[in-house]
């Protein structure tokens, strides 16, 4: 089957289950990235404003533990500005390797880092980073793998599947190596509803873009003004839960599938998990990685931790 016949079987399949779904990967398209772009910016979505923060206040710290002659292996095409911080500060690495899924994506902003770090060799890697993928041999030999995994997307993972991924991240660390990942933390209710409803609607803007998404790319014809977006934190679960939800019964297709969907009845595009740190802590060393330094902000919104290999 073709990618794209396989992302209809995968589309088709997520909506005729009982709880209907989309894969939250179909966010990305062009517009949708400038959407999320645009979230990132939003002053109640304190989650990337507070993680840079973090970054530029330990970033001593983190190049200390880092050390020399590390492999810096970031699961994502690194486009990110918590990336450049990372690269600017660490300046005696053996490599950069990006790994993404998206090879158009990931030359070019492998290509864009290149030019701005002449010094460092960029090793970027096609590869779907759920799964173990080989480790390209850079020129200088490393001394330790260091794997960065910023944004919180951890939590965009249900907990097995969170436990799977890092589990990956630790083969690829191998012994000795080291794991810097960015966790958003369990807090007031309000604050986490606030960051998923913002009062400008881009967030319902880019929820509902999954919809036009699939009727560009996926010949779906479903009706962006008979759905709403839905964003609520559910405390005890620890996790956001994004829905679109029907504003009636109607009928829609995926080329010549038809999907009937209720009023009312929701469609789960992603979760996003808020951890405490003593639930991520469990987490790693499920994963054999150890705890050794949790940076934070001075709210405790937000979480930059440093886990060894064990
Ligand atoms: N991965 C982002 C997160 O978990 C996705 C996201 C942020 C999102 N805001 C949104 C998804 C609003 C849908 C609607 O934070």
């Amino acid at each position: 089957m073709s990618p794209h016949a396989e992302n209809i079987t995968e589309i088709v399949a997520g909506l005729t289950r009982p709880q209907k779904s989309i894969s939250s990967k179909y966010f990305y398209d062009e517009r949708g990235s400038q959407l999320f772009d645009a979230i990132t910016q939003l002053p109640e979505y304190y989650l990337t404003g507070t993680e840079i923060g973090i970054m530029r206040n330990n970033i001593a710290e983190i190049v200390e533990l880092v050390g020399k002659q590390a492999s810096l292996i970031e699961f994502g095409s690194g486009s990110s500005l918590k990336t450049r911080i990372l690269l600017e500060h660490l300046d005696e690495l053996a490599a950069y390797v990006p790994v993404d899924i998206s090879e158009e994506h990931l030359l070019a902003s492998a290509q864009r880092i290149g030019s701005e770090f002449p010094d460092t060799e960029v090793l970027p890697v096609v590869a779907d980073f759920t799964r173990k993928f080989d480790l390209p041999t850079p020129r200088v030999m490393p001394l330790r793998n260091i794997v960065y995994f910023p944004g919180s997307t951890i939590g965009n993972f249900e907990h097995s599947v969170a436990l799977d991924l890092l589990r990956v991240m630790r083969h690829e660390a191998r012994e000795n190596g080291a794991l810097l990942i960015g966790v958003d933390l369990q807090k007031d209710a309000a604050i986490i509803d606030n960051a998923y409803n913002d009062s400008q609607g881009i967030s319902a803007e880019f929820n509902l873009n999954i919809l036009r998404h699939l009727n560009q790319v996926y010949a779906a014809d479903f009706d962006l003004d008979e759905f709403s977006h839905d964003a609520q934190y559910d405390a005890a679960e620890g996790r956001v839960v994004i829905h679109l939800v029907s504003a009636r019964d109607q009928v829609v297709h995926i080329g010549e599938t038809r999907i009937d969907i209720a009023h009312g009845e929701k469609i789960l595009t992603e979760y996003s998990h808020k951890y405490t740190l003593q639930g991520f802590a469990e987490m790693a060393g499920q994963a054999d990685f150890r705890v050794e330094k949790v940076w934070a902000d001075a709210e405790d919104l937000f979480s930059v931790q440093y886990l060894l290999a064990i």
